[in-house]
């Protein structure tokens, strides 16, 4: 370094610095070359100042600086000036000064980068994650990741004030249920042998409370080999946390406490509590969605009363059979043409609806292609129902009710964004509580965890376990902001004579409950205190905090959406010799 080590960084020099002499360590981001005077806007993590050269009062720091390009490495000391009358550029925070360069070092030669270190880009993301390192120079992601960096702290702190202690479980280790595919990790010492990585510390963090530690937290990678999309990752961090001796009331209580101190202290934003809560129940009827986004209106209706027994055998029928009408008012949409109708109705088929019936309220009435079969009457009062004035669009689903909730819900959402509802600005957020325990999967024939298998029935709905599974309620809640799941837990069973219960209904026998989770089973049995907790996708967190699209844009090294590292170009083959060590054969036929 000869003496030139950084005493300020460069986007930390200010007008006070003025006067004195300081030694900056950078990137040169630009250069301008004068004829007489070099201009170097040199960058750091903290920003850029302009640093000048002066071919007359010091020739060879001017020598230096005609070598300098872009992305070199430089160290330079000089005298922090104000900036001549006209050139203050009130854009940059260093924008009142300029570096006049006394000394200066090239420490390292760049070759010309792949792309410019500029804040937007028109790169191919391929290029941008091959060069992970370049695109990580860029100011957006640096921010990214120093908000991520406030996070971890706020997270600490608050737990640590609240008695929560900070525990690290195993990453190899046994499959967990949360219903994403496993990473396995061959065993070399035991051939034919296999640890998974952890979807979760689910079932450590409950050993933990059954160990006395009371209340557990830890910022932990958890591993889901599942499809990716815009805001999952294969790998992910999770705020997991635990605590024992709480009900469903103690634990969101103590959660809210902690999303109020990460949006104040990362974000200054002030939110208020109780934060507002929903039922699943309300969510789905009202915004066909568990995970609904609140920043605007345009609430579905449940209609299904309207249509019961209807001539229309298309709506008759499917409500004969339990299902939902859901109806939808698209305000002012109703010049819509065919095609854009058209259009609307295959969004639905998309979400497996089978179709979508519209009613446009026009200067002569209502116009639909089910108006004939419906009557004047009905259709005045599903009119009413829906609020619809002239010039409105009424669109309505009769389906399976998780068919016509999800038609209905991605509709809302698809006109949310087209008729410009949403404030990009406004922050929407609510505890969606009292999910129903089981779930019934048609393929599998069979009932499925909604949450996990540990999570607790709520105590007045265990009757129904022999009489009616669907209608058991869970002690489980999620928190949902803008429409995102960022985070999801429950009050856990701690008896085990409800865990056998939970098992029968999953179809899991006491063989399988054994060989899968046989050491929890013990545990209930050694003095388990009623325990709950939670999770918060720290990623998604940080991406409502930083208002970033992609979860690749809050992750240092992310991974594709093919599940791949293009810089390190893993996953990749291995040497025969090394499989032969872990006795794997691959078999690629
Ligand atoms: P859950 O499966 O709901 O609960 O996960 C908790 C939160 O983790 C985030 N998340 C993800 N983020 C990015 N990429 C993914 N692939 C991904 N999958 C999940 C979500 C989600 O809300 N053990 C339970 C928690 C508990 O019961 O305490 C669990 O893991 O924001
Ligand atoms: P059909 O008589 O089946 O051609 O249907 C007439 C209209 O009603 C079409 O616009 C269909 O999209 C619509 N439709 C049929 N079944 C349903 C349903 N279950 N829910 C909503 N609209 C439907």
């Amino acid at each position: 370094m000869k003496g030139l080590e950084r005493s300020l960084y460069c986007g930390q020099v200010r007008a006070a610095n003025i006067g004195t002499t300081v030694t900056l360590n950078g990137w040169v981001d630009r250069r301008r070359d004068l004829g007489g005077l070099i201009f170097v806007h040199l960058r750091d993590r903290e920003g850029v100042v302009q640093v000048v050269f002066n071919p007359e009062r010091f020739p060879a720091a001017h020598k230096c600086a005609e070598s300098m390009r872009s992305e070199y490495v430089v160290a330079v000391r000089g005298e922090v000036c104000h900036r001549p009358e006209g050139n203050v550029n009130s854009e940059l925070p260093t924008g009142a000064v300029e570096v006049v360069a006394q000394e200066a070092i090239v420490l390292s030669e760049a070759k010309t980068p792949v792309f410019a270190i500029e804040d937007t880009t028109d790169v191919a993301e391929e290029i941008r994650l091959a060069y992970r390192y370049l695109a990580l120079r860029r100011a957006p992601l640096q921010r990214n990741l120093r908000l991520r960096h406030r996070l971890y702290q706020v997270v600490r702190r608050y737990l640590d004030g609240q008695g929560f202690l900070e525990i690290e479980t195993p990453v190899l280790g046994k499959s967990t249920p949360e219903g994403a595919r496993d990473y396995l990790v061959p065993s070399r010492v035991n051939p034919g042998e296999f640890f998974a990585l952890p979807q979760s510390p689910q079932i450590f963090k409950q050993l933990l409370m059954v160990a006395g530690f009371d209340r557990y937290f830890q910022i932990v990678k958890c591993f889901r080999d599942e499809d990716l999309r815009a805001d999952r990752q294969p790998e992910f961090t999770q705020i997991d946390i635990e605590m024992s001796f709480v009900d469903t009331e103690a634990v969101l209580n103590t959660m809210e406490g902690l999303v109020v101190d990460i949006f104040r202290e990362v974000r200054g934003i002030d939110l208020s509590r109780p934060f507002p809560r929903l039922t699943y129940d309300e969510a789905m009827r009202r915004f066909g969605m568990d995970k609904p986004d609140l920043r605007f209106g345009l609430e579905l209706q449940d209609v299904g009363d309207l249509f019961v027994g209807s001539a229309f055998r298309g709506f008759a029928q499917p409500l004969a059979a339990g299902g939902r009408a859901m109806g939808l008012n698209a305000k002012g949409c109703g010049g819509y043409s065919r095609s854009q109708l058209d259009q609307l109705e295959e969004f639905v088929k998309d979400f497996g609806a089978k179709g979508l019936a519209w009613f446009k309220i026009g200067p002569d009435g209502v116009q639909s292609p089910v108006a004939k079969f419906l009557g004047e009457e009905t259709i005045q009062r599903f009119r009413e129902r829906m609020g619809g004035e002239e010039g409105d669009l009424l669109l309505l689903c009769v389906d399976r009710p998780k068919a016509a909730a999800d038609a209905m819900g991605r509709l809302r959402l698809r006109f949310g964004h087209e008729l410009k509802l949403i404030d990009p600005k406004a922050l929407a957020i609510a505890w969606v509580v009292d999910f129903p325990l089981l779930e019934w999967d048609e393929k599998e024939k069979r009932w499925s965890a909604m949450h996990h298998p540990f999570t607790s029935p709520v105590d007045e709905d265990l009757p129904f376990f022999e009489s009616d599974p669907g209608k058991i309620r869970a002690k489980a809640y999620d928190l949902v902001v803008n429409g995102a799941e960022i985070g999801g837990g429950s009050i856990r069973i701690h008896r085990r004579e409800v865990q056998n219960k939970m098992f029968q209904a999953l179809g899991i026998g006491p063989d399988e409950a054994r060989a899968k989770f046989g050491f929890l089973l013990d545990a209930l049995e050694f003095g388990t205190p009623p325990h709950g907790g939670i999770a918060f996708g720290l990623d998604r967190l940080v991406m409502i905090l930083t208002g970033a699209d992609s979860i690749r844009d809050v992750v240092a090294f992310p991974k594709t959406q093919r599940a791949q590292d293009l810089m390190t170009k893993a996953p990749s083959p291995v040497e025969p010799a090394q499989l032969k060590e872990l006795h794997i054969k691959v078999d690629l036929a």
